[in-house]
């Protein structure tokens, strides 16, 4: 056996212990889900879902066309007639169903979720799949308490809500999508990004087993030419998506001028801020966190970290020295600090990203990994000597690529801070709870930690200013994209 084989056989059998692939089901292949039935796609068009650490394909996924999503739109407004009416009451024991199944599979779906999409298990299981869970259960209670989140209004459900979402974390946004959807009273046809499909096809197997009636959520697959048929359709009346600046642009255009609502969630350049007075070591983890989870496939990442200069020589060198201990590599193995980039095309766009920092002068900081044979993989990147025209300070990379300025006062670092198209996230690291509220005040980003970075709950609002998009999802404000006023 060569020594390759056994690479091979090692990984699984570590795998093999406590995130064994035996028992969870995997079909061969997918259909869609519309009107509470697994139907074929009408062009009987199927295409691949790989896993992302060894390219091999995992399962058939359908291809929905435009005919697809007619039947799926249909569906959503003829159940719409009797969800609308049913009581908050109603609707919220459903939605808690659907949470409890959820964390009742919880591991089925880490397992999932990490195969499909290339995250590291620990991730799927501590974060993304019980954050998907409690989104569920918090929008249930809102169910039957919308007279006390909008006080002395008369609230409507706008209609059928098309959700578009991204690769990053698919289950999860499944769940930021349609838990808020259901809690007011609106019917939905969702469509997860192509290379995750799975997740939101096993939690369409979920709202069947719960009993959710028939047409309420329709889950439909496919790829951009799919999600512009929900975009443009006339009986959609609203759209909700999160993913590129680019297509949602391209959504924005498509719906000006008809009635349809919109929520957009993009890009982000988050600055990640370390001033002198900060506890070190807790803000390098921090740092490490808000750009190697999810192997910077995070829309809110700390991709831009600025380093008082008085700090800046030992902060970069106690992060450079814990990059090199960061481990690339099996999504399943539960050591794994960074999995696999989620997709070929994605993988392409983080390395031309890194080639135009190196012409552009930057200075590049890699720790020697070794990465499995045959997947996509990134080592955790740092760029020294980078200045705010840099390309790879201002453009989205959305992978595991840090660039890292300093600065000597507060106003510096908040100009440079902001100083970019997008307004989604910042983080800043000090003793002095002052100058956090200083820099609540005074950063344009819609999320903005205080001695963290990355942390998620439904119960907060979440979302972007400028180029990141408009309006929230979480907490009390996620309601509002999906009620109307009478
Ligand atoms: P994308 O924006 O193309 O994909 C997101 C979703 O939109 C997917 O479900 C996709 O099928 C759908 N989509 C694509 N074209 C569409 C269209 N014309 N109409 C309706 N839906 C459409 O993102 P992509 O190409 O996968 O990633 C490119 C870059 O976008 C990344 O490098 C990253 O910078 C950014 N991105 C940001 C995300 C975020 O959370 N803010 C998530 C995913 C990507
Ligand atoms: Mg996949």
């Amino acid at each position: 056996m060569s020594k390759d084989k056994n690479i091979f056989k090692a990984t699984w059998a570590y795998a093999d212990a406590p995130e064994s692939t035996d028992h969870i089901k995997i079909k061969k292949q997918y259909e869609l889900f519309i009107d509470g039935e697994f139907v074929k796609p009408s062009k009987k068009k199927y295409f691949d879902t790989i896993d992302p650490s060894n390219q091999k394909k995992i399962a058939s996924i359908a291809e929905a066309s435009s005919d697809d999503i007619d039947k799926a739109v249909a569906a959503a407004n003829k159940a719409f007639t009797s969800w609308s009416k049913l009581p908050g009451k109603e609707r919220g024991k459903y939605i808690f169903r659907i949470a409890r199944l959820i964390q009742e599979r919880a591991r089925e779906f880490a397992v999932i979720e990490s195969l499909d999409g290339g995250k590291p298990i620990r991730e799927s299981r501590d974060i993304d799949i019980p954050l998907a869970a409690s989104h569920f259960f918090y929008y249930a209670g809102w169910a039957d308490k919308l007279e006390y989140a909008f006080p002395n209004r008369k609230v409507k459900p706008v209609g059928v809500a098309g959700q578009i979402i991204p690769w990053n974390f698919p289950l999860l946004m499944a769940a930021w999508k349609i838990a808020p959807a259901l809690a007011t009273g609106n019917t939905v046809v969702l469509k997860p990004a192509e290379t995750t499909s799975l997740t939101a096809l096993k939690l369409a197997e979920i709202i069947e087993e719960s009993g959710l009636p028939k047409g309420v959520v329709n889950i439909v697959t496919g790829a951009g030419e799919t999600g512009a048929a929900i975009v443009n359709h006339p009986d959609v009346d609203k759209i909700a998506f999160t993913g590129s600046t680019g297509v949602g642009k391209y959504i924005q255009k498509a719906t000006a001028g008809t009635a349809k609502k919109l929520t957009l969630e993009l890009g982000g350049k988050g600055a990640n801020i370390i001033f002198e007075d900060a506890a070190i070591d807790q803000a390098v983890e921090g740092i490490v966190n808000a750009i190697f989870f999810n192997q910077g496939h995070v829309c809110c990442a700390g991709s831009r970290l600025f380093v008082q200069e008085s700090v800046a020589d030992v902060v970069i060198q106690k992060l450079k020295s814990r990059m090199e201990t960061l481990i690339v590599g099996n999504p399943l193995d539960k050591n794994t600090d960074i999995g696999a980039i989620n997709s070929a095309k994605q993988l392409k766009t983080i390395k031309d990203y890194i080639k135009i920092g190196l012409n552009e002068g930057g200075e590049i900081y890699q720790p020697n990994c070794k990465f499995p044979k045959n997947g996509n993989w990134c080592a955790p990147t740092l760029f020294l000597n980078v200045s705010q025209s840099h390309r790879i300070v201002q453009e989205e990379i959305f992978g595991p690529v840090l660039a890292v300025q300093t600065f000597r006062t507060i106003d510096e670092v908040v100009e440079k801070a902001n100083n970019t198209p997008f307004g989604l996230s910042a983080g800043v690291w000090t003793q002095k709870g002052s100058k956090i509220f200083n820099l609540t005040q005074r950063l344009n980003a819609g999320v903005v930690w205080g001695n963290t970075f990355n942390k998620f709950d439904p119960t907060s609002p979440f979302g972007g200013y400028k180029e990141s998009g408009f309006g929230r999802e979480g907490g009390l404000h996620g309601l509002r994209g999906y009620v109307k006023f009478d």
